[in-house]
């Protein structure tokens, strides 16, 4: 996966990485800015993808579309596909562009929404990256689980950055006999659960 990046792909990974390091420098307004993940995050789920069992790739909060170009990489090597839900009219617009020009529109697709109207109607999922407003990571999650079929993976950012708002969500995915689950010191910290 990694050693053949496709062009086009690189080019718009690139392209966001400048655009979210010039939005810090800049201080643009929280709700404004990408706040995508750290490229060794990316590496970590698609690496994490590729492991996931049959069934659909879910992503919630797409921003430009950073992280989901790196899950990108697993679906065209299992041949799987990925929606992934913006509730940001702007961000849909810009990650529906990044995506024709990486050529991964075959196999991304944006959904423009709150994600909490679609995740119940997600059915056998293999794949899902929660990252988005950590006071809805809670109400997410347990939209998804269900729907997750056995073997399936959640990740879910920020699990270390933000432990204080989010232990709440933390305490209950690992007490959740569903399934197994630990954090991994990647990036900001990554919650790691597999459905049973
Ligand atoms: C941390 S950013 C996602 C970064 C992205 N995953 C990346 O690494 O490139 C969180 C995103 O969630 C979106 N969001 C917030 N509430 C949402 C909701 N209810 N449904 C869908 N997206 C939402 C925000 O607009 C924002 O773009």
């Amino acid at each position: 996966m990694f050693h053949h990046i496709p062009h086009d792909v690189l080019a718009r990974m690139r392209e966001l990485e400048q655009m979210d390091s010039i939005e810090r420098r800049k201080d643009t307004a929280h709700f404004e800015r990408l706040r995508q993940i750290p490229s060794g995050t990316g590496r970590f789920l698609a690496l994490i993808a590729a492991t996931a069992p049959e069934g659909g790739f879910i992503e919630v909060g797409t921003s430009g579309g950073y992280s989901a170009l790196w899950i990108s990489l697993a679906c065209r090597a299992l041949g799987r596909e990925l929606t992934t839900f913006e509730i940001a009219e702007a961000k849909v617009e810009l990650a529906t562009e990044m995506f024709r020009k990486a050529g991964v529109d075959d196999i991304v697709s944006v959904v423009s929404g709150d994600a909490r109207e679609h995740l119940g109607g997600q059915s056998n999922v293999a794949f899902c990256f929660l990252d988005t407003e950590k006071d809805l990571y809670e109400e997410c999650y347990e939209a998804v689980i269900p729907n997750l079929v056995s073997g399936g993976l959640l990740v879910a950012d920020n699990a270390i950055s933000h432990a204080g708002s989010l232990s709440g969500f933390l305490d209950r995915a690992e007490s959740d006999e569903r399934i197994d689950t630990m954090i991994a010191p990647v990036g900001k910290g990554v919650l790691l659960a597999r459905r049973i």
